[in-house]
Formats: structure tokens, C-alpha cells, sequence
């Protein structure tokens, strides 16, 4: 009964957004990440919908289908146009900008930094105050790609102030949205800071069905998650300079392909 209210929203959705866009196919492609093992469930967009292409992959622990999950490994592979519009992008996971917990990330300093975010109208999207954690696993960038492989704890249920919704993996079939932009992030050195415009390279929403997501080795793969990277916040402002009080910025060991 869940799994055919959760798949009769989703195909719903699809159908609402391909009267207006074209909508990418929710049917997954199993990738395997050369460098780390780690296969995903990806989804792409086309270079025709969105300049450059963007795919989102997802693996999950292994009972995931049966048993609701509250993490996930993700893969986000995302387009930069050249080394002033190095973009950012961003997955919805629960389809719609509004009411989701948003996973932002963007390319700045050699490394890319990320921020959870929350909003419930079409506007600059609030710093998420629940408690996701993003651990990442390995980052590339170059003039024209960057891509991230992260854990993702506690980001498949969202409570913001009075509002909560979550993503069930049992249902086979999440209801995910894609964004991407060109132009970077305004104050780009500390993600909660970030000011953005709006998503200039698309946004979509889809079902994406879950087949080679969940994996035995989930738990193995959560040990290579060991590196977050906070960008640098500044909490002493003057009226000429920002001086940084606290950095942490530590590169991945791991590389992503691009692929
Ligand atoms: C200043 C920041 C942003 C503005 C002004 C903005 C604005 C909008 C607007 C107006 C739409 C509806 C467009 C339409 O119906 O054709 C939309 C859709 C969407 N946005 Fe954003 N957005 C922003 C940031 C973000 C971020 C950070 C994410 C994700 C990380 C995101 C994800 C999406 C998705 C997935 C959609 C399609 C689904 C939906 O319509 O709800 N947006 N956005």
C-alpha cells in the first residue's frame, strides 16, 4: 500500500513536470567508482536539458528496500562553464525545492565545500538546522566537472522548525530534484554565508528507481567517509577585513573519476 502511494506521487510528478520540461529517465544506470569500489545507483541529465550534464548516484545499506534507510553514499557529478563560473549545484531529496532537505555543493579554493539547506518558498534557501552530517569520501575538480562522493548521515529524514518529511527507500522509488547554476556562490568561503542566484543551467524533478543501490558492502564503504571540510567562517568582522578565526579544510585522499 505504501509503495503504491509513494510510486503513484512520484510518477505524478513526473508527469506534472514533463508537461513543461522534459523529464530524464528515472531508470538508473549502475555505476562503479574506479578509486573507491563504490557502486551507485546514478541518474543523469542530459547535456541537452542542462550545459555540461550533471548526474546524481546514491548507494545504500543493504537492506535498504525493506527497511527505510536514514543515510546514503552519494555521487554528484556537476558542470562548471570556466574558472569564474565554476557553478554549484544541488540534489532536492524529496523532489521539490520546498520542504526537502536541499544537498548543495560548489567548487572554491581547490576544494568543494557543501552546505544542507531548507526552504519553503522559491527563494535563497535557509541553512538546514537538523542534524544531516555530509562526510566526504573523494573530490575532483576541473575547468569543466567537479564531483563529490559523500556520506550522507541522517539526510533521509528532515524537521525543520515544525515541518518534517523524510525519503523512503522501501518504497523502491524516492522522488528526487536536480539544480545547477554557473554562476558561484556570493561569499564563497563559508558554505552557511553563501549567497546564490538562481539555478541558470535547469532544475528538475524525478522518480528514480532504486535497483543497484543497496550493497552488502555499505558499512565497509562507510569507512572511507572520513573528511569534512568546512570552508572557513569567520566570526570576527571588521570594517576592512574578515580575519578567519577557524579553517578546516582538508583535501579528500581519494579521487572521483569523471565520467
Ligand atoms: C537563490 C536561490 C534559488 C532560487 C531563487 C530558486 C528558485 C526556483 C524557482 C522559481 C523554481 C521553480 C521554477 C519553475 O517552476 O520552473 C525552482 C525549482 C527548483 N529548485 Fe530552486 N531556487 C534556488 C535555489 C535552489 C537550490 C539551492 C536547490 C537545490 C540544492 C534548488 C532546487 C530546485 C529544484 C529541484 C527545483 C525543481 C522542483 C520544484 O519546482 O520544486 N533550488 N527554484
Amino acid at each position: 500500500m505504501r509503495f503504491f502511494a509513494h510510486a503513484s506521487a512520484a510518477v505524478a510528478a513526473v508527469a506534472l513536470f514533463s508537461s513543461t520540461s522534459i523529464a530524464q529517465s528515472g531508470t538508473p544506470v549502475a555505476y562503479t567508482d574506479p578509486d573507491t569500489g563504490i557502486t551507485f545507483d546514478t541518474w543523469t541529465v542530459s547535456e541537452t536539458l542542462s550545459e555540461g550534464g550533471y548526474t546524481f548516484g546514491m548507494a545504500l545499506p543493504s537492506d535498504a528496500l525493506t527497511t527505510d534507510a536514514t543515510e546514503f553514499i552519494g555521487y554528484l557529478l556537476c558542470s562548471s562553464h570556466n574558472s569564474t563560473f565554476t557553478g554549484w549545484c544541488g540534489v532536492s531529496l524529496g523532489g521539490f525545492m520546498t520542504d526537502s532537505l536541499l544537498v548543495l555543493a560548489y567548487p572554491y579554493g581547490g576544494d568543494i565545500l557543501t552546505s544542507f539547506r531548507y526552504t519553503t518558498g522559491y527563494y535563497m534557501p535557509d541553512v538546514y538546522t537538523g542534524d544531516a552530517e555530509l562526510t566526504q569520501i573523494s573530490s575532483t575538480i576541473n575547468s569543466t566537472h567537479y564531483a563529490l562522493i559523500f556520506r550522507c548521515s541522517n539526510c533521509l529524514q528532515w524537521t525543520q522548525d515544525s515541518a518534517s518529511g523524510s525519503a523512503s527507500t522501501s518504497a523502491g522509488l524516492l522522488d528526487l530534484g536536480w539544480a545547477q547554476s554557473f554562476p558561484a556562490p556570493g561569499n564563497p568561503s563559508c558554505p552557511s554565508n553563501i549567497s546564490l542566484l538562481y539555478h541558470d543551467n535547469g532544475h528538475n524533478i524525478f522518480a528514480a528507481t532504486l535497483e543497484n543501490a543497496p550493497n552488502a558492502s555499505y558499512t565497509d564503504w562507510t569507512a572511507l567517509a572520513q573528511t569534512t571540510v568546512t570552508g572557513s567562517c569567520s566570526t570576527t568582522t571588521t570594517a576592512t577585513t574578515a580575519t578567519p578565526t577557524s579553517s578546516v579544510r582538508v583535501s579528500a585522499s581519494a579521487s572521483a573519476t569523471l565520467k
